[in-house]
């Protein structure tokens, strides 16, 4: 037997044995300093922050040359026979390096997959699923045993910087997608990681934030869809979150981390901290934040210092390893997996189009002008047209082979695209791109191409010369950093005079224009939409951008996605506007060199449970486009609701495509309670089904099933979840402002559970109140 294959089945012996092993067994043969190590990872370099005081060290030596760019690994200790564990990003794709220098000449590629918040938009749970199982292919053959995804805070203002790697205004909607997506991680063996737990719903001084929010908004909004997402997949791991939740940090926080998630929910499951998250490593171990991501020397001699003075018992070391432990033990490295290096980027392809194209929500489609006929002469504007954005930047990026703008969508299906136009936008992005410097640090936000202006008789040429114009509108946002108002969510004056030119000019020949928002998050729509003859929100869709796109706008698929955000008409329409992202307690403070170190600060979530819909229906504020609304090459009738109310209240009704084209129709069941002790938003999602897809004339019932406690408040005052006896209205609806179907039901006053006080704000909190 030749010596390698040999070595490699030794290995095999050694490591698989860990994952039969009793987990009391295992840490009764480790040392305090080996369980301090197996209890903090190994540690990171960051490329672009120079060594010194301020850039942590690892603490045992990286074993970051298991999985180049992987975010971090855990200690190895052979005398269990433990490997290195392996932690990768993120929530479009697994994000590793493409290089690793032990394999010359290789290359490992991931795929990017759309991001969340274009995910979300299908509200397809299946598609989420099989999203997830592709994950879990390319995590297993590529090394990885934990994805750090997905990610699941609230989109709870347009400016948060990370939206576009997070699901929605409701926790409904993105706890049912994560559930969907952690089942098909897991059922490949990958172990998924869902964060960030909780309340992290902004980038500003993200790691010196205190998030002041009151209890009943944090168990309906906040920790809402973690609790519905670890109901329904079980996820192996939670990551808490950078902030402070009320005045401690989440990583520190032990009602947060035991008292709520252990002894109220039962999870099962570990908990690792973000990316030096917190500050005392001695209360993160207390409060059950079982490991502490990526690792460093001072957190290793902080608890080493506390268990030797006895501080900290070892047996808080022994229970968060037992959770760890557990964890390990189902991951391919600990079954002595080989990883093969090679992954299914070819089959991936049409499984990240297909999403791209689940995603996509078609806003305002005027006399019909979509979908294009194949043979329209197409004036193509925009830099995103040219350098489409699949994804925002951050740990939330991937490490893709190719990414097909919309040109190059447009070009593979043989459209006619005007030339003497690409010709001169080639060149011009070829120049201004040239003339962007490189990013200092990979996280950093990407910097666009500006926009090309052009003079009003070169669009008079364009628009006589062809049939349609589109123009693509690009946004990016990630880590460290929030969006801004002007020139972001707001459109910037260049823009919104090419978009005003484009439509005189190609109005005056009495040709349309498309406006595709190549977005992460939500932006201002309300002032210009008029302008547009059709508007399609594409979101960040991944590698396979422009190839979807095309598909949609050609016909080739029906668009079926709906908004899982609201789009307000101005930003400060928004009540979380008044706040976002808090205010530094010194107002005088300067921002540390460190990019790692934020001002603290404090954001007071002052509109409490108002968040999103669920403020703009209820105290009717007028919107651009709301929660839940898309429009389909087809039309869909809703008849026959029936309502049986029991253990389970469950709602059937039928969904008929009356349209000329298949189609997919997504149907939203929302429940208005009645006002009792506690005021309540008017409406409220409680369950949704997307129907296959429909052939013209085809039709499917659609039954929805809730339980009845789900439609309880949470009582601050008493600490409990509270059903209000009264009439209760079930509306399906195609979107949040579009009832199609309505029924009663009375409903008899119960307190549904009693919980402990945990997590109450340190001062009494006033929030927005319709009384
Ligand atoms: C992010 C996490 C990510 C981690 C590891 C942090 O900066 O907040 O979402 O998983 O880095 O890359």
């Amino acid at each position: 037997m030749n010596a390698k294959i040999f070595i490699l089945i030794m290995l095999l012996a050694v490591f698989s044995g860990v994952a039969q092993e009793d987990t009391q067994k295992l840490i009764d043969q480790l040392s305090v300093d080996e369980k301090i190590y197996l209890s903090i990872g190994t540690g990171m370099d960051i490329p672009g922050i120079p060594a010194g005081a301020e850039a942590p060290q690892a603490v045992v030596g990286s074993t970051k040359s298991e999985v180049a760019g992987a975010a971090g690994t855990s200690y190895p200790i052979s005398k269990i026979n433990l490997p290195p564990i392996v932690f990768a990003d993120g929530p479009a794709g697994i994000r590793i390096d493409t290089v690793r220098p032990q394999a010359p000449g290789k290359t490992f590629y991931a795929t990017a997959f759309p991001t969340a918040s274009s995910l979300s938009s299908s509200w397809n749970i299946e598609l989420a699923q099989q999203i997830g199982q592709a994950f879990g292919i390319e995590g297993r053959d590529y090394g990885v045993d934990f994805l750090l995804a997905p990610a699941l805070n609230i989109h709870r203002n347009p400016l948060g910087g990370r939206n576009f790697e997070y699901y929605s205004e409701d926790p409904i909607l993105a706890g049912e997608i994560t559930a969907g997506f952690v089942n098909g991680v897991q059922a490949e063996g990958l172990g998924a990681t869902i964060k960030h737990f909780v309340a992290n719903n902004s980038e500003t001084n993200r790691t010196a934030l205190n998030t002041v929010v009151s209890e009943r908004a944090l168990r309906e909004i906040y920790l809402r869809g973690f609790k519905l997402a670890i109901d329904k997949s079980e996820p192996w791991a939670i990551m808490s979150s950078y902030n402070k939740i009320n005045g401690t940090y989440a990583s520190e926080n032990s009602e947060l981390l035991t008292d709520l998630l252990r002894k109220e929910w039962g999870y099962e499951g570990f908990v690792m901290t973000d990316w030096f998250a917190g500050l005392d490593a001695v209360a993160q171990m207390r409060a059950g934040n079982d490991l502490l991501m990526p690792g460093t020397e001072v957190q290793f001699n902080a608890i080493k210092e506390a268990i030797s003075n006895g501080t900290l018992e070892e047996s808080i070391l022994d229970r968060n390893l037992t959770a760890t432990l557990n964890a390990y033990k189902k991951t391919f490295s600990c079954k002595g997996y080989e990883p093969s290096g090679v992954t299914d980027l070819e089959g991936h392809k049409m499984v990240a189009r297909n999403a791209a194209l689940e995603g996509m929500v078609l806003l305002k489609n005027e006399n019909k002008v979509l979908p294009l006929k194949s043979d329209a002469k197409i004036a193509l504007y925009g830099s995103a047209s040219y350098e489409t954005i699949a994804g925002g930047t951050g740990s939330g990026d991937v490490n893709k082979a190719y990414s097909v703008s919309v040109f190059e969508g447009l070009k593979n299906a043989n459209v006619h695209l005007d030339q003497e136009l690409t010709s001169i936008y080639e060149v011009y992005m070829k120049e201004e791109r040239a003339k962007i410097p490189p990013k200092a640090m990979f996280f950093l936000k990407d910097e666009l191409v500006p926009e090309k202006t052009w003079t009003e008789a070169e669009l008079a040429r364009a628009a006589k010369a062809n049939d349609v114009a589109i123009f693509t509108l690009g946004r990016t946002s990630g880590e460290f950093q929030d969006r801004i108002e002007a020139g972001d969510f707001e459109l910037t004056a260049t823009e919104l005079e090419l978009i005003s030119d484009l439509n005189k000019a190609f109005a005056a020949e009495g040709k349309p224009l498309v406006v595709l928002l190549n977005v992460g998050g939500v932006t201002e729509t309300n002032s210009w939409k008029a302008l547009a003859d059709a508007i399609l929100l594409i979101w960040q869709p991944g590698q396979e951008a422009g190839n979807a796109i095309t598909d949609l706008l050609l016909g080739k698929a029906n668009p079926s996605g709906k908004l899982p955000v609201t789009f307000p008409i101005a930003l400060d329409d928004n009540p979380s506007s008044k706040n976002f992202p808090g205010i530094p307690l010194d107002p005088n403070a300067e921002k540390p060199a460190n990019p790692l170190q934020g001002i603290p600060s404090e954001e007071i979530y002052e509109e409490g449970i108002y968040v999103g819909y669920r403020y703009f229906d209820t105290f009717e504020v007028p919107v651009s486009y709301p929660f839940g609304y898309g429009m389909s090459y087809t039309t869909f009738e809703y008849s026959d609701l029936q309502v049986e109310s029991g253990a389970t209240i469950s709602v059937s009704f039928i969904v008929k495509n009356t349209g000329s084209v298949a189609g997919k129709e997504i149907a939203q069941l929302y429940v208005s309670a009645p006002e009792g002790t506690l005021e309540k938003p008017s409406k409220e999602l409680k369950a949704f089904a997307k129907t296959a897809l429909l052939e013209p004339g085809a039709s499917e019932t659609i039954t929805l099933e809730i339980n009845p406690e789900s439609l309880a408040s949470y009582d601050d005052k008493k600490h409990a979840w509270i059903l209000d006896g009264g009439t209760y209205t079930l509306s399906i609806a195609d979107n949040i402002a579009s009832s199609k179907l309505k029924a009663t039901l009375e409903i008899e006053a119960t307190t549904v559970r009693e919980t402990e006080a945990l997590l109450v704000p340190q001062n009494a909190l006033n929030t927005l109140s319709k009384n």
